[in-house]
């Protein structure tokens, strides 16, 4: 079985969440602990929370050296408030969400997330929830693939693959990797940099785990059990993603709003974080170069103001 590989801006995260002995942190995405095992070292106390049960074994086996400060959580980080308080923790000193598939679901070719080897049509983070790759792909009607594909993957012949999948299925279902990935390929016209198959994967792996949904929900949540001067920081790897935390942190680090058509400026109700920079922090040459994945890392974050509601 592969390894977990080394967390992303690693360095850039401890800066931002300034772990200590004596803070608490929630970190979301568990995957293989790696982050939380740097929040560990530095003293600090870690409720990790990951959708995958085996990931969750993994890292809990990794985090046995720092027993009373590590606690592991099966379930969605959409359900990080009631997670988090049901562990007995009503505020943090800041949370975690590292999103998208670990190396070891993409590496596994059995939980089918990789066009790469032959597996099941699964996708599935946990799987312990009903529905499947396989049944996207075989009972979704054809404009809620385009749909998908056009959404999720931002796939710019969504249309085309929806219509050879519906296709395909009236002869027989589709059920491997393998098989999605050979259909996909076949009807992508001319040549591309990565393999056709990519945003197609990436569109239903969203649709099945439900991710920008659980994103959305994930950061209300975690802005909820963050003290005032708490943060919340967030790594995403691709724009879709990298455009809902971006918005969410202008929308809640305004503390006024002004419209044409308003006398005066008027208080933001959704007020919550100190107004921070825009821009990403990004993963340097010497991290790209020991670990690609961190190519396309954004890492965005705020501080609970002491006034927000
Ligand atoms: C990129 S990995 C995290 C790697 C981790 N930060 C580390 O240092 O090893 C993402 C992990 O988050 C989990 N995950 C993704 N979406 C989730 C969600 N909505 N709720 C809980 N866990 C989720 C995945 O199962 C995966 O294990």
């Amino acid at each position: 079985m592969t390894s977990y590989h080394a967390p992303v801006l690693p360095r850039e995260v401890l800066e931002v969440l300034e772990p200590r002995p004596g803070r608490r942190f929630a970190d979301g995405t568990l995957g293989g602990g790696g982050h939380t095992i740097a929040l560990l070292e530095a003293g600090a106390e870690v409720l990790g929370i990951d959708r995958d049960p085996e990931a969750l074994a993994a890292a809990s086996v990794r985090c046995a050296s720092f027993p009373g400060h590590f606690r592991a959580r099966h379930g969605n980080f959409a359900e990080i408030t009631a997670l988090v308080r049901g562990a007995g923790w009503e505020t943090v000193d800041g949370v975690l969400l590292d999103i998208g598939v670990s190396s070891r679901q993409l590496d596994a070719p059995e939980r089918g997330f990789s066009f790469q080897g032959e597996g099941p049509l699964d996708m599935r983070m946990d799987p312990s929830s009903g529905f499947t790759a396989a049944d996207v792909v075989n009972t979704y009607p054809e404009d809620a693939l385009k749909r998908i594909l056009r959404d999720f993957g931002e796939e710019k012949f969504a249309g085309r693959i929806a219509r050879a999948l519906v296709g395909e299925r009236q002869r027989r279902p589709l059920t491997t990797t393998r098989e999605l990935a050979a259909l996909v390929e076949r009807v992508y016209p001319g040549h591309s940099k990565r393999h056709p198959a990519t945003r197609t994967f990436q569109a239903i792996r969203m649709e099945v785990n439900a991710e920008l949904a659980s994103l959305e929900h994930g950061l209300e949540g975690a802005t909820q059990l963050l003290r005032p001067g708490g943060r919340l920081a967030v790594i995403t790897f691709h724009s879709l993603e990298d455009r809902i935390v971006k918005n969410f942190f202008r929308d809640r680090s305004q503390r006024w709003i002004d419209r044409p058509e308003w006398p005066a400026p008027r208080p933001n109700p959704d007020f919550r974080f100190d107004p921070i920079g825009r821009k990403p922090v990004e993963a340097g040459e010497e991290e790209v170069r020991a670990n690609p994945r961190a190519r396309s890392a954004k890492l965005r974050w705020g501080q609970r103001g002491a006034e927000g509601a």
